[in-house]
């Protein structure tokens, strides 16, 4: 079982630092008594926590079947010709970054499915998601 409070410390370090650094594993690691390899196993399991860091808008591109068959692949690189970035990467300003390899958020039925940050855009269309970067440029 993993303690709550180990699923708070990795989500207030991702919002201080937008990723879980090695200190921050090894600081949570030694507070709650456990080694550092299962607080990187509890990290690894949930999609919210990155090793990487990140930007301060995070943008995920659903590439799952559904999404790709419905034009998710014209959004994402409308992203990366816009952004000047790939994913995985942060733009040089830190203010987006590109999350890679995301699979299927659930969604298929109102595919392509983009996220930007906490909010998810269902049935996607490029102007829509440039129009969202726009406004948070
Ligand atoms: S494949 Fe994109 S939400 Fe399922």
């Amino acid at each position: 079982m993993i303690p709550d409070s180990i699923i708070v410390a990795l989500q207030k370090e991702m919002q201080k630092l937008g990723y879980i650094s090695r200190d921050a594993v090894n600081q949570i690691a030694e507070r709650f008594h456990v080694s550092p390899t299962h607080v990187y196993s509890v990290a690894s399991f949930y999609q919210q926590f990155s090793f990487i860091p990140q930007g301060k808008n995070v943008i995920a591109v659903c590439t799952g079947t559904a999404c790709f068959i419905a034009g998710a692949e014209k959004i994402l690189t409308m992203l990366k010709e816009e952004l000047g970035i790939s994913e995985g990467e942060i733009t040089p300003d830190g203010k987006f970054s590109i999350q890679k390899n995301t699979r299927c958020l659930g969604k298929c039925s109102t595919a392509p499915i983009v996220m930007i940050n906490e909010r998810v855009y269902e049935n996607a269309t490029v102007e829509q998601i440039k129009e969202a970067i726009h406004e948070l440029r």
